[in-house]
């Protein structure tokens, strides 16, 4: 069963609807993070399709509602070592700074704890200033340098959170 929560921003008139991300999503998921992820960053479609088929993969898109079209995305995985993985968040350049990325992140970490998942970790490029912030907004704290963790030689950050699993 799909949960559907309707989100109301009533000073920007954006209606967005929380919903699981799903494999029949997946052409739209892949060209939406084109625009997301520029110069190369972007997953490969065919790696979507391996993360929307795992069923230990936490996936949520945020929807607008007025042109019905996927307008933000966040996946997490739960590890083998039980680690909740923030793998990828995206939000179309048009729909930014409306909280977002930061109710999808929410809802992940919410599911994790359901899951009795105690430690979420994500990684992010050390340039990347905007998805730092978000992030540490969220409590997630640097815990490493990963030295050229991406393909163009970037470094990244290594950035982890402990949940409260509730009883
Ligand atoms: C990073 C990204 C996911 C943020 O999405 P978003 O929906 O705009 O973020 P939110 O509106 O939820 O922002 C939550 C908080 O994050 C921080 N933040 C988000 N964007 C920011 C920016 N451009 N500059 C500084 N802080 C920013 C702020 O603290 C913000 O809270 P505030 O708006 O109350 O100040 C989005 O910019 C994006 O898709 N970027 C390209 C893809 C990417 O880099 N993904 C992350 C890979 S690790």
């Amino acid at each position: 069963m799909q949960v559907i929560q309707p989100i109301n921003y009533a000073p920007k008139a954006f209606r967005g609807l929380l919903r699981p991300l799903l494999l029949s999503d997946l052409n739209e998921l892949w060209q939406l993070d084109l625009r997301c992820f520029l110069d190369g960053e972007a997953y490969e479609r065919e790696t979507f399709r391996y993360l929307l088929s795992n069923p230990n993969t936490i996936a949520r898109q945020v929807r607008c509602v007025e042109y019905d079209e996927m307008s933000a995305f966040a996946i997490g995985v739960i590890e083998q070592d039980g680690v909740g993985h923030v793998t990828t968040v995206g939000v179309a350049p048009e729909y930014r700074r409306r909280g977002l990325a930061r109710l999808m992140l929410h809802e992940i970490e919410r599911s994790l704890t359901i899951r009795k998942i105690s430690t979420a970790r994500l990684e992010v490029r050390v340039n990347n200033i905007a998805a730092q912030r978000l992030y540490e907004q969220l409590g997630y704290v640097i815990v490493q340098r990963l030295g050229k963790y991406y393909a163009n030689g970037d470094d990244g950050y290594l950035m982890v959170k402990s949940l409260d699993i509730e009883d």
